[in-house]
Order: structure tokens, then sequence, then C-alpha cells
């Protein structure tokens, strides 16, 4: 009996909340028989440029399309180069090279995963043209010293804020921070739509190109004026998208008081690190990653094995930095650059922070992960 219970438990790594209000939106909008780009569109686009503080929202069919369309609206090409995190998912680089221009990594600083400021500089070439920052987990990036350095060398600051709705740097949200910003509403993230994305700038022109980018290239019916694609969102789309806007901030305040429980029991063990958050941030607690120490006797993927057995799903974001990947190894991407990125990838383990937690569920990761290391704790 006990056996099964034990077996029965499961706690997913991510988990999207769905209520009656996501459910009836969409009711509405399969009765109304608009399923296409409309209305339900324009509004969620107008919510989510309020929430964010920004000019202009402009949704898109997932978050890659929405790196893609930043980069196109502001004319990357080839030739050109980009400075970015190696330690991301893979959609960040791989957004570059869409544009048939150069991914140039830089490594990452190990107190926030983010990109570290101080390498930026010495990648800085003729070709540079934009630095992509990745908000990642949901910590923000070093903004004010990144813009800086922008602002110096006439460079674009662009942020891959897929993990980081609601996140802010010195009271301004991400998405607000740089000349454009990307989000995506994958089901893993701190709101979805399924699959979207989203693009915010208070540049005007930039907001136009964009409209016209996300479809065929139209400026007016059947009047194409340059390469366009169609990575429109669907009414579907957005009609759940408002709704999980309407839910955001509940969902972040759980996030953030899910992260406070588990670092409080965490710290205990010596043989991890918790996660650290500056103190003129707000974190999305998109991911709640530990490290695993170097003199740890139990090794991260022992942890996850054991975790998985007693039900409790865990995450390696990421397992391989980007310049590790076949794909950028083949492009002749040097191994040995970013050794933080490499030692991160190692070491670190997502554990489960999602708003969906039960007390009783934040309860069973605590006393489990403490239970794996209490015979080496003295
Ligand atoms: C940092 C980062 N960038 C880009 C993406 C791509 O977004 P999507 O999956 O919506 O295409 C994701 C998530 O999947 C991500 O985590």
């Amino acid at each position: 009996m006990f056996g099964d219970y034990i077996m029965a438990r499961f706690i997913p790594i991510a988990k999207p909340v769905i209520g009656d209000e996501e459910v009836d939106l969409v009711v509405k909008v399969l009765r109304s028989g608009r399923l296409a780009q409309g209305p339900m569109v324009r509004e969620f686009e107008e919510r989510f440029a309020e929430y964010i503080g920004v000019d202009y929202a402009i949704a898109v069919s997932n978050g890659t399309c929405a790196l893609d369309l930043m980069l196109k609206a502001y004319g990357i090409k080839s030739g050109d180069e980009v400075i970015t995190t190696p330690f991301t998912f893979i959609a960040t680089a791989n957004a570059i090279l869409y544009q048939g221009a150069k991914p140039v990594f830089v490594d990452i600083d190990l107190e926030t995963y983010n990109i570290d400021p101080d390498r930026v500089l010495e990648a800085i070439t003729s070709k540079t043209k934009a630095i992509l920052v990745v908000h990642l987990y949901g910590h923000p990036a070093e903004m004010k010293a990144l813009r800086e350095i922008a602002e110096d060398h006439k460079l674009l600051l662009l942020e891959d804020a897929a993990q980081a709705h609601g996140a802010e740097y010195m009271g301004v949200k991400v998405g607000a921070l740089g000349n454009a910003a990307a989000f995506s509403f994958y089901p893993t993230k701190n709101i979805t739509t399924g699959e979207g994305g989203m693009i915010t700038t208070n540049d005007r022109s930039v907001a136009e190109k964009l409209r016209i980018l996300r479809d065929q290239g139209q400026q007016g019916k059947y009047n194409h004026v340059v390469l366009g694609y169609n990575y429109r969102m669907t009414e579907i789309q957005a009609a759940i998208g408002i709704a999980q806007l309407g839910k955001i901030e509940k969902f972040l305040k759980a996030r953030e008081a899910n992260a406070e429980f588990l670092t409080r029991n965490l710290k205990k063990i010596p043989y991890i690190t918790t996660p650290s958050k500056k103190p003129y941030v707000r974190h999305a607690w998109h991911q709640y990653v530990i490290r695993v120490k170097e003199n740890s006797p139990l090794k991260r993927d022992y942890i996850a094995e054991t975790l998985k057995n007693m039900g409790i799903q865990t995450a390696i974001h990421y397992p391989k930095p980007v310049h590790h990947q076949p794909l950028y190894r083949s492009l002749g991407y040097p191994q040995n650059i970013c050794p933080n990125a490499i030692k991160a990838s190692k070491t670190v383990l997502s554990i489960p922070v999602h708003p969906a937690l039960t007390v009783e569920d934040l309860n069973y990761i605590v006393n489990s992960i403490i239970k794996l290391f209490e015979k080496h704790i003295e």
C-alpha cells in the first residue's frame, strides 16, 4: 500500500496553470468564428505592452519566431557579429544563425548564470552589431553595465526575455530594458499560450516593420513590400494569453514564495549552492536552479536519478553550453572557451518551483533532498 502511494507521487518540473478563465475565453473565440489573428491578438498585445511598460508589443507564433523577427527588424545580416551567452536554450543562438550572422559567445557570471559584462568588452570587433542578452531562469542580466557598453560602442542591446516575464531590474521590467525584447509563451514558461511569442519595443518604426514581417511582408491587403513570413499568433492563443496575463502577479508571488521556502531549507546542505538574487532585481523564478559543489559526495546526475525514483522530476538547463552542441562544434567553435558555462552545465540542477506546487509537495521535495545528503552531513 505504502509502496503504491510512493510510486503514484509525481511532481513535475513544470505545469501550466489553466483555469475557467482560459477555457471561457477560448470557447468565446471558437464560437466567434474568427480563429486567425484578429481582435483577441490586438487586445493581448495592448495588455502585454501595458504590463511590461512599453509602447508596442507584437504577438507571434512562438519565442523562436520572436527572436528571429526581432533580429530581422533591426537588419542583422550576413557578416555581422552578435554577442551572446553560450549558457542558454539553443534558440537564442540559432536566431543569430538564421540571419547568416555569427554568434560570438561570452562567458557567464557563475553567480547569476547570465552573461558577464566585464568579458563583453573583449569580444567587441568592428563587425559587432548587437548584444543579445538572456535573462536566464528569470534573473535579469546586468543591464546597467551592458547598456553603458552598448551605448559606448553604438551597439543594439536586445533581450531574450523568454524566461523572465515579470522580472524587474532596478524597478524596470525586463522587456523594457533594451532596444527590443523577445518573449516565449511555451507551456513551461511563467505564462503560456500553448505555443506563442511576443516582441516588445518602444521603437515605432521597428514595431511597424515587425507587424509587416510577421504577416507575409504585407503593407495593406495583398501588397507585399518585403520578404515576410507567416509568424502570426492565433485568436485561440491570444485568448489563453489574456487570461494568463490576468494571473501573472499571482503566479509570480507563488514562485517567489516557493523559491524562498526551497532556499531556506536547502541552504542547510553544505554541498549545494542555492540560487542567488541581486538586491536590485525582481527574480521571476522561471527555474529554481541549484549547483552541486565539487566536493559533494553525491554527484548531480545521481541526485537527479534518485529524485526521479522518488517521484520528483528535475531538469538540467542546460547539459551542454551552445558551443558544445554538435551543430556549433561543426561550425568550428573552439571547445575550450567559456569555462564558467561549461562548469555550470556539469553541475546545475533545476528543481520544481512552479505555482501548482502544494505545501505538501514543497515539504516532500526538501525532505527528500535533505534525506539524500543526511548521512554525509554531521
Ligand atoms: C532562453 C530561451 N530563448 C528562446 C526560447 C524559444 O522559445 P519557443 O520555445 O517559444 O520558441 C526559449 C524557450 O523555449 C528559451 O528558454
